[in-house]
This record gives structure tokens, sequence and C-alpha cells, in this order.
């Protein structure tokens, strides 16, 4: 295990914490090495390799939530379950990028406000499983836990932990991360051209054509501000774009986790926005431990297990002086459990006094498995999940400032329902996701659609 030999008192705490103090505690979902030797050297390169991102963008980001906390922001996470390295290219990144834009563009001008965009990528290859282990046809090996860890074919070989992932892993989000930037300064994000962010796929759909219609009016608008203002709106031209993924490989995050000159503390410089799974939200492990030292704004994501003294516990371990921007809950409880689960949890926030962004992901409790063994979810739950949360937080005097969702911008049919409303029979067409199921376009711009729409109601 790596050793880090700075340990110093946690700025917020005055307690302990060192980028590697969680070796102490358990760590659940950690991948099991048979090589110590290799997975050292690994670590040791990683951590002598540049960082990702820097602490400035990490330090804007956490105004922006901030701002998301108090309304005057809205928070978009979005991307796949799990990245891997094969699609680490051109089309898969571009299109992806399109969706997030487009969403965030129904939502800016349907909400009138800002969109905060991270995207769920330029990083996320680690996955957590319910089992450590996979049998088919008698076989038994070790569970594929992301392209970080080991390969998804199963032989021996490719689910053996492979500590030279890691690297790649680095690489994989470096060059994607590269690739972002590259189109969202270099004018592919620029509002004068949506146009760009067409995905060719997408034909005669009517939801194609209501996003045709307003950034039609969008672009009209542009053009009558520049031209009653005699000068061109130079800050249309580019977004911001930030990263997170699940901060699950411990000693992957450890050895990214850097000081900076002229700042405080200690970043996790492999993302902008870490956050924590469902299954390793334990307020005594590894997992609490790591993500308490580091200055990134944090998500933790909030199950149906979840309960009010336990978060109470979380977040006077994450955030013990309630500073807006820090903490962002998640809660992903299903469909059919969020409106007798939510509210306690609503309310122990307000006892409490403390400052968080709330963001409903409505994917995670809404995952099924068809009677032939296909993974799926129904755009119907998802989107019952989502109108339920917007109106259950307006009604309990809180505030929804976010979606957190899994999305891609290739063809796929892995969630049935929706504007073209796929049905089971449609999910062995496109069924790419080797993972979790995923909302393709159509169905990642109606649930924009649908977030305004109920956020409207709301307003009248
Ligand atoms: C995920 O976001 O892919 C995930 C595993 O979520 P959760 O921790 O909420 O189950
Ligand atoms: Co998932």
């Amino acid at each position: 295990m790596i050793q880090s030999t700075k340990t110093g008192a946690d700025p917020l705490t005055g307690q302990d914490w060192s980028p590697s103090s969680w070796q102490a505690r358990q760590a659940k979902q950690q991948a099991n090495y048979p090589d110590a030797v290799a997975l050292q050297d690994a670590l040791d390169e990683l951590s002598s390799l540049p960082p990702l991102v820097t602490s400035w963008e990490i330090l804007t980001l956490r105004e922006q939530i901030a701002q998301a906390q108090n309304g005057s922001r809205f928070f978009l996470q979005g991307g796949d379950c799990a990245e891997n390295f094969a699609e680490c290219n051109s089309e898969v990144i571009t299109n992806r990028l399109k969706v997030l834009l487009q969403m965030s563009l129904v939502l800016t001008h349907g909400l009138q406000k800002p969109v905060v965009r991270v995207g769920r990528f330029a990083g996320q290859y680690a996955k957590p499983r319910s089992s450590d282990v996979e049998t088919r046809d008698g076989e038994t090996l070790p569970s594929y836990r992301g392209d970080l860890v080991n390969s998804f074919e199963f032989t021996p070989a490719a689910r053996q932990p492979d500590p030279r992932r890691l690297i790649q892993g680095h690489a994989s989000s470096s060059m994607t991360m590269n690739f972002v930037r590259a189109l969202v300064d270099g004018g592919f994000a620029d509002l004068h051209h949506p146009e760009y962010w067409n995905l060719s796929w997408v034909q005669h759909s009517p939801l194609a054509d209501e996003f045709q219609r307003l950034t039609d009016s969008i672009g009209r608008s542009v053009n009558f501000m520049e031209t009653i203002s005699g000068r061109r709106a130079g800050n249309i031209k580019r977004v911001d774009f930030y990263t997170s993924h699940e901060a699950l490989h411990l000693n992957y995050e450890q050895a990214l986790t850097r000081k900076v000159p002229r700042q405080q503390g200690w970043f996790n410089l492999a993302t902008h926005f870490p956050w924590i799974g469902m299954r390793t939200a334990d307020p005594d492990g590894a997992h609490l431990e790591y993500f308490r030292g580091i200055r990134n704004p944090v998500g933790v994501k909030l199950g149906p297990d979840s309960n009010a003294a336990r978060l109470l516990n979380l977040m006077e371990i994450l955030n013990p002086g309630s500073e807006p921007g820090r903490l962002v809950l998640i809660h992903r409880m299903g469909a059919a459990h969020i409106e007798s689960l939510l509210p306690p949890l609503i309310k122990a926030v307000q006892d409490s006094g403390q400052s968080v962004l709330w963001v409903c992901d409505p994917m995670h409790g809404n995952t099924e498995t068809t009677a032939t063994g296909v993974k799926t979810r129904r755009f119907r739950n998802v989107m019952n999940e989502m109108e339920t949360a917007i109106e259950l937080h307006h009604q309990h005097g809180s505030h929804l400032g976010g979606a957190h969702l899994e999305l891609t911008g290739e063809n796929v049919t892995e969630c049935t329902g929706g504007a073209r409303n796929l049905d089971e029979t449609d999910l062995n067409r496109a069924y790419k996701s080797i993972v979790d199921p995923r909302l393709n376009y159509e169905q990642a711009l109606e649930l924009a659609m649908l977030i305004v729409r109920n956020f409207e109601r709301l307003a009248q």
C-alpha cells in the first residue's frame, strides 16, 4: 500500500488526516491485486504524473454549487454508468457532449438560470459490484470492476486485476479531458451555432422539432442583442464544463491527491467533483475518511437504506463547518419509495441548519431485470421519480437544485419508453452498456423538457 509521509491536521476538523489515512479503515469494493509490488510501481508512477484538473477550477465549481444551493443555478450531471477504454474516441465523446449541451440549453432557457454542467466522464472507470465473483456455466471468476481494474471479457486472464490499467485510466481520462476542453474552448459550444450539436441519427423526431424551434428562437435573440448593442456577444461562445466520477478506487484517488502552491489543504486533482457511491457511504468506512480531507466539492449517494441519523452523521464528517458549495446530496430512492423516504431526510437537513445542494438521481432506484435477464429502466419510472422529487422538495420548503443522469449520445435502446415508446423487444436492437442502462438522446432531452415543465408548474 502506498504510504504518504505527509500528514497534517485537517483544515476543517483539526483532526489528523492524510491522503492515506483511509488505509486504517475498512475499504469496501476494492480490487484484489495478486502482485503487491506491481501495484506499488503503478501507484508510484501515477503519483508522479500531472493532474487532470486544477484547484482554481475546483474552487470555481464550489462557488457555482453554492449558487445552485440558493436556487440561482441548476446543476446537471450526466454521462455513462461506466466509461470504457475502447470508447475513448472522438465520436462517443462528441456525442455525449452534444446531449449535455442540448439539455443544458433547454434547462437554461426554460428555468431562466445558468446551468452548472458536470460530465460523468474523464475518469468514470471504476464500478462497485453486488458480488466479488461472477459464475457462468459452473466457472467462477472475479467480477468486472470497471476498466480501471480489469476487463469485461469472461476469461481468467481478463478478469485478473491489472495495476497497469491505473496508468491507462489516467491516460484515457486525460485524452477525454483534453478533447472536451478543446471542443468547448474552440467554439463547439458557441450559441451562434447550436446546429453543431445535432446528432445525425435523430431524424423526424417530434423532440428534434421542438428543440429546433428553441434554438431558432435563441439564435434570433442573440442576433437581436448583438444588433442592438453593436457588439458580438463574446462570452456565449464558450461554456464551463466540469468532470466527475465515483471516487471508488481509493489507491488511484490517493495518488492524484495533491497539495498546490498558495492553497491550503489537499485537492483531488483527478476530477472536479468526486462522489461516494451508495455502497461505500458508510460513516466509519475508508471512503468517508478519504473524502473528509479533500477540498473538492463532494457528492454522496443516498439510497433507500438512508435515515436521518446516518445522514446527519455523514454531514458532520464531510462538512462540519457547513460551508456552502461543499456538499451535494444525491438521492436515488426509486419512484415507488421516494415519497415515503425523502421527506424525513429533507427535514433532518432543515433541522440541522446546514446548507447542502439536493440533487435527484432518478436512475439507480429504478433498475429492473426483464424476464429474459436484461437490465433496464422504464422511462416512466425515471420521469415519475424526477417529478416527485421536484414536488416533494417544494412541498417541504426545500429546493431540488439538480439532476444526476446516466445517458449517452449513442443511438442505444437500453431504457424502455420515451418519445418512441421503446418496449422490451427493442432492447435487443442496440443494447451496448455493460453495466447500467442509459437514456438515449431523445429520452435525455425529453427529461430536460419535463424538468422545465415541472418547475414552471410550481412557479404558477
Ligand atoms: C452509479 O452512479 O453508477 C452507481 C453505482 O450509483 P449508486 O451508488 O447510487 O448505486
Ligand atoms: Co450506474
